[in-house]
Order: C-alpha cells, then structure tokens, then sequence
C-alpha cells in the first residue's frame, strides 16, 4: 500500500512537534503507538546510527507496516507488538534503561477505521468487534450483549459522555431479547432509532452513534487504564531533560494527560511546555479533518 492510498495514515501535528522536539543523534526514542511510522519518521531522521528507536503497538499490521517504512533510517529500530502499558518491561526486555523522548499519538489509525474486521466504524456494517489487538478476549458484541441495562447506560455515560446514555442502553435491551446485535450497521441503527426519531437526533452536530462507538472502543481497549499506567512509569524512564510528548483526541484522554502533567510538575518532576495543549492550524484540519481535535501535550524532566 503506498502512503497516498486511502488507509494510509496522516500523521498529525508534525509541524509542531518538529519545533517543539529535538532529540540527540546518539539518543533514544520510545514511540508507544508507531502506527504506520508517520511520527517515527520525523524522530528517527533526527538520529545517527548510535541512536535507537522502540516503537510499539499492538497490532501486528501497523508493526509490519511501519518496519517497510521506517528500514531507510540511519539508526537502530526495534519494534515490539506490545501494549504500552508495559512500556518499561518492553523497554527493559530491550535493554534501554532511559530515553530522550517517549511519545504516544493515541487512538488508532485510519487504515484501521477502514479494515472491515476490525469493527470502528458505524458508517459502514462490520462485526462489532473494536479490539485494536486482537489478542484480547472481550469484543464490542460481548459489551453490547453481554452487559444489563445499568452497567451499559453507565459505561456510555461514562467513556462516551453521552446524556442519552440511559435512553441508548435501554433501546440496546430491548433491541437484543431475541438475538444478539452483531454489526456496526445493527448498533448504530438502533442508536439511531433511539436518539434520531422524536426530536433528539437532530440536536447531534455528529452522528447519533459516535460517543457510543466511542464509548465501546475505550472499553474494550481499556484505553484510559493503558493510557495512566503508560503515564505513571514514563518519568521513570527518561533521561534527565529528556520529553515525553501525548496527542489525544477526546476530552477523557486529555484530562488524564493533563493532570498527570500537572501533578508531576507540583512535585518538580516535570517541567510543563505547553500550559495549554497545542493543537492543529487551520490549514492542517483543511487537509486533514482527523487533526481537529488532536491536542498535543509535552512535558520535561527536570535536570536534577
Ligand atoms: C493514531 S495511531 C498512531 C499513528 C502513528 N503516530 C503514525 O504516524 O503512523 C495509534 C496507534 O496506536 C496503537 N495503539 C493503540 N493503543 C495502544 C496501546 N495501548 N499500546 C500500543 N499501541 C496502541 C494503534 O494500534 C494504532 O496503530
């Protein structure tokens, strides 16, 4: 697939992040969402051949894919199909005791949206799957069939912020006695039923289905959980002055980003360079509408 295909993957905020970082050429560099290489690239053009380069993901395409396109680079790759929440095994395992930039762009990649197995998307109808590794045991279809009515309006509230969360829950109840809801198609038809008819659906600026979507993708991926432990072992492994740099792209992610940030820098761990996160020009968002909402946070470690 060349970079120009429609799964190919956009990188965002590489303007900003190329101002805002600079690594040493002999230095390391932990990328823990290599994706299709995009980031890694700018990364690991800056190093020389006694520089180092980790990426990791959990799926196993984006690894393959990202090997082909990083293999011109000057420096040492290694890429691990790892979820970063054991970023300081993996890196352990790799014999990197610090690095000078650990980085993660999180959420997934577009190609992924596209990939018919992989169950992201409600604009097309797929198996209600959503794992991004798909090592994991639990899918969309177990949450959505599995769950009661309470836990499935909560997880909605929850990690969708969706106010009609009880009113969805209670369509996705009735909907499955009988049989089990098993596409995206079925999911978001029903969601639509709920919130489209009567007035509700057209106060939605987006589809009636996305912070459901959302919802179920953040727990069958326990994004936020992975996203903390990552957070909570980074400042361990990096070199003094050296960055650990997060894009989100929802308020839930950012606000844990934030205030792990923050809480370090009270206890002068960090130093904070962006007081507010940085987010795309206008002129990226026109080429690439993903970039709207990314928001690229970056903190140091202070010297001593
Ligand atoms: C937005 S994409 C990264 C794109 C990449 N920066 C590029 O330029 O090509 C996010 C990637 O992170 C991976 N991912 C998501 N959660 C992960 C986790 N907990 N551990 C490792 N990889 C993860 C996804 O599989 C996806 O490939």
């Amino acid at each position: 697939m060349d970079e120009t295909s429609p799964n190919s993957h956009t990188p965002v905020l590489v303007d900003r992040l190329a101002e805002q970082i600079k690594v040493p050429r002999d230095g390391t560099v932990i990328d823990a969402t290599v994706g299709h290489g995009g980031h890694s690239l700018l990364f690991g053009g800056a190093l020389g051949p006694d520089g180092l380069l980790l990426g990791l993901d959990v799926d196993e395409g984006c690894i393959e894919r990202a090997r082909t396109r990083l293999s011109s680079l000057a420096c040492r790759i290694v890429l691990v199909r790892e979820n970063f929440r054991r970023i300081a095994e993996t890196a352990a395992a790799c014999r990197i005791r610090k690095a000078d930039l650990i980085f993660a762009d999180l959420g997934f990649c577009s190609g992924q949206l596209g990939e018919s197995q992989r169950g992201l998307s409600f604009q097309e109808n797929m198996p209600l799957d959503m794992r991004l590794d798909d090592r994991l045991d639990q899918t969309a279809a177990d949450i959505v069939n599995g769950y009661d009515e309470k836990s499935l309006a909560d997880l909605i509230f929850q990690y969708g912020e969706d106010r009609a969360s009880r009113r969805i829950a209670r369509f996705i109840v009735q909907s499955r006695s009988g049989r089990r809801i098993e596409t995206t198609g079925e999911l978001a038809a029903i969601i639509s039923r709920a919130l489209g008819q009567g007035g509700r659906g057209h106060r939605y600026r987006i589809h009636p289905a996305t912070r459901t979507f959302q919802a179920l993708r953040i727990a069958v991926n326990d994004e936020l959980g992975a996203l903390t432990a990552l957070l909570s072992v980074g400042s361990g492994l990096l070199n003094p002055g050296g960055l650990i740099a997060v894009i989100s792209f929802h308020s839930l992610e950012d606000r844990i980003v934030k205030l792990d940030f923050r809480e370090k820098a009270a206890k002068g761990i960090y130093e904070i360079l962006t007081k507010k996160p940085m987010t795309a020009a206008e002129d990226e968002v026109k080429q690439n509408p993903r970039a709207r909402s990314a928001k690229l946070r970056i903190a140091r470690l202070r010297m001593s």
